[in-house]
């Protein structure tokens, strides 16, 4: 019988890289062709990559990592990660433990439909514009569904809205812009919804007698939300009162704000690498919605309950697919959505935004604590050993003096860990 994820999550991170494909094995997160594609080293033949872009001369290899512990909306996950930051994973799987052990995640999605724009640079008379684009909706959305998203239409989706907005030029003369809405299902849509714009072009010339000028997808798809929420009932009163000034910070400030979503997206990016999905398309969309208000601010909001309790909120478009384009053509990427085993794009993006709520606790959490030294700083050790040019004896003895250093100064860097090298082989050193 198959081992339960949860079995597997207590004590992972000691385990050796054999035993945690192992552990991987025994509770069915992968299969025995997987572990071998892994441990020959992943994609090698570059016939894949010379589809995907041009100019290849090979691939570029992030470590791909799992985070533990994840349980959301009362389902264990194992998280694929492909990060090449110290302690990303770590600190999401320590972080996400303490939620199991004593909270919850809870996630939703909200809104089906992404964004396509239509840009009239220049038009002469924008009333009538919009009057005969509303007037002719109907039949533009039937159009579009008929000649281009028919396939997405037989699996439920395709094109549901046509809107018009008028955006300022700032010299006295009117843009158009036509929004094109539509639900791409599994897909992530970009390319279906550009068809639609493209195809678009022809009708609304006609009909209003103005120009197009371009068409592209908007990545701020507010029109589809995706929360996740953390709620822990009992949290110790100085801690939550830290996170939740912690919070406020990057509500409010947005200095602050950005780098608490580059925390967020610390947890984000990852998921979405390993999953074959486009992160600077969900990066844009965050950040564009983070300042939907006029000012940048943090995606995530942490309080207190009044009763013991920190409850974290995550708000966001993040639009992923599970069918199409990298996700179902890479083999990383197709072992990772196994392995993670989410069936739909509404689930994935669920996954992801919990992952990328839980890292912004795990960093807030240290911030107001221990701070950033501490964490981050003692399991990055290894990496100035090697920056410094440690072979692999060295680096324990490096990384022991490098502690020592951390303990004392609170500050570490790479010219510590040559010093120490150099000690070391000199001779000289104490450790
Ligand atoms: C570092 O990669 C991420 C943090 O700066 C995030 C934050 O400040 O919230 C620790």
């Amino acid at each position: 019988m198959e081992k339960q994820l949860a079995e597997i999550f207590k004590g992972f991170s000691r385990l050796s890289r054999e035993e945690r494909l192992q552990a991987l094995l025994d509770t069915g997160a992968l299969q025995e062709a997987d572990v071998d594609f892994l441990k020959r080293g992943g994609l090698r033949d570059t016939t894949l990559g010379e589809k995907f872009i041009e100019n290849v001369i090979g691939y570029f290899q992030l470590p791909l990592g799992v985070a533990t512990n994840f349980r959301i909306d009362g389902k264990d996950f194992v998280v694929p990660m492909a990060v090449e930051e110290t302690s990303i994973v770590a600190a999401v799987s320590k972080t996400a433990k303490w939620i199991r052990e004593s909270g919850e995640i809870t996630t939703e999605v909200e809104g089906s439909e992404i964004i396509g724009q239509i840009q009239c640079a220049r038009v002469q008379d924008y009333p009538r514009f919009e009057s005969q684009i509303l007037a002719q909706k109907n039949y533009l959305i039937e159009i579009s569904n008929r000649e281009v998203a028919f396939g997405l239409v037989r699996r439920g989706g395709g094109v549901r809205d046509i809107q018009v907005r008028r955006v300022a030029r700032g010299d006295g003369q009117n843009m158009a812009v036509v929004h094109v809405l539509m639900d791409p299902c599994d897909a992530m849509g970009a390319n279906i919804v550009n068809q639609v714009c493209e195809f678009l072009k022809e009708p609304i010339e006609q009909l209003s007698g103005e120009k197009v000028t371009m068409c592209i997808l908007s990545n701020l798809v507010d029109t589809k939300i995706t929360r996740a929420r953390v709620y822990i009932p009992k949290v110790d009163a100085e801690l939550a009162e830290k996170i939740e000034e912690a919070s406020l910070f990057s509500r409010q400030d947005p200095y602050r704000a950005a780098t608490n979503n580059k925390g967020v997206l610390n947890g984000i990016d990852p998921v979405l690498i390993a999953t074959g999905n486009d992160w600077r398309a969900v990066e844009a969309g965050i950040h564009a919605y983070a300042a939907r208000d006029g000012q940048y601010r943090s995606i995530t909001k942490w309080s207190r309950d009044g009763q013991g309790g920190l409850v974290g909120l995550l708000e966001a478009p993040v639009v992923v697919g599970t069918v199409g384009g990298v996700t179902t053509l890479h083999p990383t990427a197709m072992m990772c959505m196994k392995m993670l085993g989410t069936q739909s794009a509404n689930d994935l993006s669920r996954v992801i935004a919990a992952v990328g709520l839980v890292q912004n606790l795990g960093a807030l959490k240290a911030l107001t604590t221990v701070g950033i030294i501490e964490g981050h700083m003692k399991l990055h050790t290894k990496n100035l050993a090697l920056g410094a040019g440690a072979e692999e004896k060295e680096v324990p003895l490096v990384q022991k003096k490098l502690e020592e250093i951390l303990a004392v100064r609170k500050r570490i860097s790479l010219s510590n860990a040559i010093d120490v090298l150099k000690e070391l082989r000199s001779g000289k050193s104490s450790v």
